[in-house]
């Protein structure tokens, strides 16, 4: 189990600066114990189908560290496992029913497994059908597909932490074990990407679902979204008293999904513009020269960001090839900077509570803060020196009180390991 000791924080959750009052005293959540989460997910799955599950496996939230809204353009990206995982306890039946509960949820699905289809399953339980779906090339036609399905899911909702990615992956490597299938793990990543966008309906560029699958502990991931290539870099900041603070802004989330797709669809009328098929392909080299020939200014701002993003990742992951994150902590906190002020101004894809827990954090020494997802509401995360996590937190929720918005709530980002089975 990891706890606050272990990345370098106070035992004590509660804020013990000065000039504290009731406002600004927060709870700095300490990573949540797996294997006892693992034991809930199954006692949880007894408890409701009233016998004992095959196995318990799970998938990680993530928070994107650097290259944001760039996947769906080919682009890089640096994402890491957080410690908040969703659980799917599960069992094969011997039958072609899949039936699927939630200890967060009173909805419960119970269909012929031969009968999914896109459209068929509404809300929630559409992600973890949309897995079996997905995965339905790799199956053989004689196997029976029954299962019964219990979900855990421990990652915030609505954070922006990438809980339906988690949902998918873990449901993933459940239905891998429990059919004996041998898909890789990339196949996987796929497989949750086609439940999201095929059977769901949701948009998404993979990052997440890459992020939740093949990261490692102690690590970051570098993804191509090219080619879905992934290598882990080193990121461990406890190890450097170093801290990656989450604030979940609780802001409401309104019109994401169409503000999500007018953003993709901007990006790839820029594409069309410079004549090139992804924006990947622009020489950033050749920015200042290539941006005129947009005739549109919004399209050329939304361009503007998505090259400049990639740029960013760049620099980002040569300076982790170069040193340790201490050695190049001001450089790289000046990237994350970077990257939140060309969402903010050219991508325009913050609220004013991303924007204040950015600044708030900043303005209480954090070494760079940026929002971090799909954006309109959400999460931020800020780098910071360990010891001071908890006064940059406070700053943040001050910030927020005087501001009148809903109390964030803050959580540490420690590197976690990817999807797996757990029991
Ligand atoms: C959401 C999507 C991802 C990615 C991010 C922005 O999280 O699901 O695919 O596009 O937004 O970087």
């Amino acid at each position: 189990m990891t706890t606050a000791a272990d990345a370098g924080l106070p035992d004590d959750p509660t804020s013990s600066g000065s000039a504290q009052d009731a406002a600004t005293t927060v709870q700095l959540s300490a990573a949540p114990d797996r294997d006892a989460a693992a034991r809930r997910a199954e006692d949880l799955f007894i408890d409701s189908f009233g016998y004992r599950p095959d196995g318990v496996w799970s998938a990680p939230g993530r928070v994107n560290i650097i290259g944001e809204h760039v996947d769906y353009q080919d682009g890089l990206c640096v994402p890491m496992a957080i410690s908040h995982r969703c659980f799917a306890a599960a069992a094969r039946t011997p039958t072609d029913r899949l039936r699927v509960r939630s200890a967060q949820s009173e909805t419960v699905l119970d269909i012929d497994a031969r009968d999914l289809a896109p459209g068929r399953v509404e809300g929630w339980p559409a992600y973890v059908a949309g897995v079996l779906w997905a995965l339905r090339p790799h199956i053989s036609g004689s196997t029976t597909q029954g299962m019964d399905i219990m979900i855990d899911g421990q990652v915030p909702l609505g954070a922006g932490l990438s809980s339906s990615a988690a949902l998918e992956c873990a449901v993933a490597e459940a239905i891998e074990s429990l059919l004996s299938l041998s898909t890789s793990p990339l196949q996987r990543v796929q497989a949750a990407i086609t439940a999201e966008t095929d059977f769901a309906g949701a948009s998404t560029g993979g990052l997440d679902q890459s992020a939740s699958v093949l990261s490692r502990s102690g690590h970051a991931l570098f993804l191509d979204c090219r080619d879905f290539s992934t290598r882990p870099v080193p990121w461990d900041l406890a190890g450097q008293d170093l801290a990656l603070l989450i604030t979940d802004t609780r802001a409401e989330h309104s019109h994401v999904d169409g503000e999500y797709t007018a953003r993709r669809a901007d990006s790839e009328q820029a594409a069309r513009d410079l004549g090139v098929g992804t924006l990947r392909d622009v020489d950033p080299s050749a920015l200042e020269e290539v941006l005129p020939t947009i005739t549109d200014e919004v399209v050329r701002r939304r361009a503007r960001h998505v090259i400049t993003e990639i740029e960013r990742v760049r620099a980002f992951d040569s300076l982790l090839a170069s040193g340790t994150v201490r050695e190049h902590v001001a450089e790289l906190g000046a990237l994350l900077d970077a990257s939140h002020d060309s969402l903010r101004d050219d991508y325009e894809v913050t609220v004013d509570q991303l924007d204040v827990a950015v600044e708030a954090a900043r303005g209480a020494g954090a070494h760079g803060a940026r929002m971090t997802g799909g954006g309109f509401g959400g999460s931020t995360i800020a780098m910071v020196e360990a010891g001071e996590a908890q006064q940059v937190a406070s700053a943040i929720a001050g910030a927020f009180a005087a501001r009148g918005f809903a109390a964030p709530e803050f959580f540490l980002a420690l590197p976690s390991e990817g999807a797996g089975q757990d029991r």
